[in-house]
């Protein structure tokens, strides 16, 4: 049977509509409900204890509105927040850490994997433990990129800052061989072509806004939850806040415009 319910998608800020991105281009017929946590964000330099209660606010607020899955398309809320999540709710909750782990797994040739990503996400080492989980071989090398975020929300994705900023954070993982590298961020897909150029040739970036989505469709028919829309599922966007020039960023995750757009409060 049809389940035309919504699936609920939450960020800290509109860097997950990266994730929405790939949603509607692999399930065009579903509804989604974002919720961006503008009046927060960021989370990459918080504590585990206030991501955990942001992430849960913002999962009771999706399913209180008739969410079917929860998809944390954040990584720092992911490698944080997991845990509480599948405790409190009962909908499948889905986040980005281990669609992108299995991702690089099957991807790597030589088992040396990189992690990028905010403070955050990379101290709480979930990508080093869901990689080491997978396979006990490879060897990870993590770096924490805090200027990436700021410098996509400036628009700063091509040219010679993000450039020398790329090339700095690379040097380790270079010198260590690494060939497969897992964008742990939302915000860093925007970043590809610079963080290419800066890592060694041959190198794979993997974005895991594409292999969420791939897992979404995956726990959506193992338990018959896919919709039947007709046409395109529409999107519903709430924020805790319009930032300045939202219109540029969300076009700027998004690829296109954000027709509806509703602030809330949810604390
Ligand atoms: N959405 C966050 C992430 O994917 C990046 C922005 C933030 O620090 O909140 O880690």
């Amino acid at each position: 049977m049809a389940d035309n319910r919504p699936i609920g998608v939450f960020d800290s800020g509109l860097g997950g509509l990266t994730v929405v991105k790939a949603l509607q281009s692999l399930l065009p017929s579903e509804s989604i409900m974002y919720l961006g946590d503008t009046a927060r964000v960021p989370y990459g330099n918080k504590s585990k204890k206030l991501i955990e209660s942001y992430s849960t606010e913002i999962t009771a607020f999706l399913s209180g509105k008739g969410c079917k899955v929860i998809v944390v398309a954040c990584n720092t809320a992911s490698s944080q927040a997991m845990g509480v999540l599948q405790d409190a709710f009962s909908i499948p909750v889905i986040g980005v850490i281990e669609p992108g782990v299995s991702m690089a797994i099957t991807t790597s040739k030589n088992g040396h994997i990189g992690v990028i990503g905010t403070v955050a996400t990379i101290e709480s080492n979930a990508y080093e433990t869901a990689l080491k989980n997978q396979n006990e071989n490879v060897i990870v090398l993590n770096q924490p990129c805090p200027l990436f975020v700021p410098l996509v929300e400036e628009g700063w994705t091509t040219g010679d800052v993000p450039k020398l900023v790329a090339d700095t954070y690379l040097k380790g993982m270079n010198a260590d061989s690494v060939d497969t590298i897992i964008l742990g961020c939302t915000h860093y897909p925007l970043l590809k072509e610079i963080i290419q150029s800066a890592a060694n040739n041959g190198t794979t970036l993997i974005d895991s806004a594409e292999a969420v989505a791939m897992e979404v469709k995956r726990v959506l028919s193992k338990n018959d939850l896919i919709a039947e829309n007709k046409s395109t599922g529409p999107l519903d966007c709430y924020v805790t806040d319009v930032p300045l020039r939202f219109e540029g960023l969300a076009r700027q995750f998004l690829g296109s415009n954000i027709e509806h757009v509703s602030t809330v409060s949810i604390h």
